[in-house]
């Protein structure tokens, strides 16, 4: 079975819990806006903000995040406007502009939108926003209210993504998720009556206890309100989470593979035909709303993260700041960067990388620029896995893809072609 990847890194109110005057803060306007023109001289960045506070924890979540530290925000929050003034300053962006900025977590809603209007401002004034920059936050039903949701959409947040999960009351009771259906579904609305055209709901299938009907009548619910994205994420076990400990305890048994693919297959043919065609294993959008800042991570673009935990990956390495907010804060405020270490990336792991990355979306991996990347060819290179797998995948228009049949086998695929 897949594992998921999240949407954000490969990974509400503030503390005077005011909304005032939330429906009049406007970002002030950035220096300027590159048009297309200007912008095809130049290559894209992305930025991430990692917001790692959460109301509660849920039993599944790996994601670096706390819970009961909300009183810590402004405090993060010069750190962050701290880290991305020192480590901006000390790369030549000269030759970048900003293409997205994705709040995630954690639970970006817990930003009173004045904070947030604070760090667009700060990484709009610092480097050239793109003409339709996509600004993505993720956001938990029942958390963020109506006059926030039209304050981030002021201040130009332009994606919103729900963490839904689940419609079932049981289902959303074992994860620990402290909101209700109806929360998701007048969250929606909300986030609709805000004015944004571009929303995400994420669902997640294969719980134990789930039944196929249960995911059946999910998945329909969501497709009838029409969001312009769903991602629907396969329940994973990491490790450190509860869930984790009731199945080593043998408390808990995950779903058996064959239901869990069987779910996905019939979700994923289910979302086709309703207009939501799969472009990543997890990632179904009507046409022209895929998600640009993870379709960046995926296609090699560069990033740069921010906050506890969060990746980055610039000038051909990759780097990943402390996973913990005080430590993190504490050397942010000393020296500047929160990077805990980095790497090198090899040119065998960039190849390695393309192969799993481009693998995973629905339009493959182009062989052409594989080629021109690495000097090599990967139909002679390989032909004995090609051969291995020659009823999984297709060339098609240049570019080497799995097929449907394929699918569930895509991380043995990948891997196969490796080195
Ligand atoms: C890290 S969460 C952050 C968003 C938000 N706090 C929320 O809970 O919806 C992003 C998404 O990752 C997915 N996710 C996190 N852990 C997962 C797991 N172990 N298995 C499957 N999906 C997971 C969930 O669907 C969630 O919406
Ligand atoms: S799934 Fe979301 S709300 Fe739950 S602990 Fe993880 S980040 Fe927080």
């Amino acid at each position: 079975m897949q594992r998921k990847v999240n949407e954000s890194t490969p990974h509400a109110k503030g503390n005077d819990g005011s909304n005032k005057n939330n429906m009049s803060l406007k970002l002030e306007s950035p220096l300027f806006t590159l048009h297309s023109s200007m912008t095809a001289a130049l290559k894209p960045l992305s930025f991430y903000i990692h917001v790692p506070f959460c109301k509660a924890k849920c039993t599944y979540c790996d994601f670096y995040s706390i819970v009961g530290r909300e009183n810590s925000i402004p405090a993060y929050l010069k750190s962050i406007l701290k880290e991305i003034e020192q480590r901006t300053h000390k790369l030549d962006l000269s030759s970048h502009y900003i293409d997205t900025i994705f709040f995630g977590g954690g639970t970006p809603n817990l930003l009173d939108p004045k904070h947030l209007g604070q760090i667009l401002q700060k990484l709009q004034v610092l480097l050239q926003p793109g003409e339709d920059m996509e600004i993505g936050m993720e956001i938990n039903p029942g958390e963020a209210n109506l006059d926030n949701l039209i304050a981030y959409k002021n201040l130009g947040v332009n994606r919103i993504s729900i963490g839904m999960q689940s419609f079932q009351p049981h289902l959303l009771t074992f994860m620990s998720r402290i909101h209700t259906a109806e929360k998701s579904f007048s969250t929606y609305d909300d986030v609709r009556e805000a004015g944004f055209q571009n929303v995400s709901g994420d669902l997640i299938f294969a719980v134990p206890g789930q039944t196929r009907e249960e995911w059946v009548g999910d998945l329909e619910r969501l497709v009838s309100m029409q969001p312009e994205h769903i991602s629907t994420y396969s329940l994973t076990v990491e490790e450190g989470t509860a869930l984790h400990r009731w199945v080593e305890a043998g408390h808990v048994e995950m779903l058996e593979e064959t239901v869990d693919t069987g779910m996905y297959d019939w979700g994923r043919d289910f979302l086709e035909k309703s207009g939501y065609p799969n472009y990543e294993i997890s990632n179904h959008a009507k046409p022209g709303f895929e998600c640009r800042h993870n379709l960046n991570y995926w296609t090699g673009v560069e990033y740069l993260g921010f906050g506890p935990a969060a990746h980055s990956f610039f000038g051909g390495r990759r780097s990943w700041n402390i996973r913990n907010l005080d430590t993190y804060m504490s050397d942010v405020m000393n020296s500047g960067t929160g990077v805990a270490d980095s790497e090198l990336i090899s040119p065998t792991m960039s190849r390695n990388e393309m192969i799993l990355t481009r693998l995973r979306l629905a339009q493959g991996l182009n062989l052409s620029e594989f080629s021109i990347n690495f000097g090599e060819n990967l139909l002679q290179t390989k032909v004995d896995m090609l051969e291995k797998w020659m009823d999984k995948l297709v060339v098609s228009k240049g570019h080497l893809k799995i097929t449907r049949e394929g699918w569930a086998l895509t991380d043995e695929i990948s891997s196969d072609l490796m080195i």
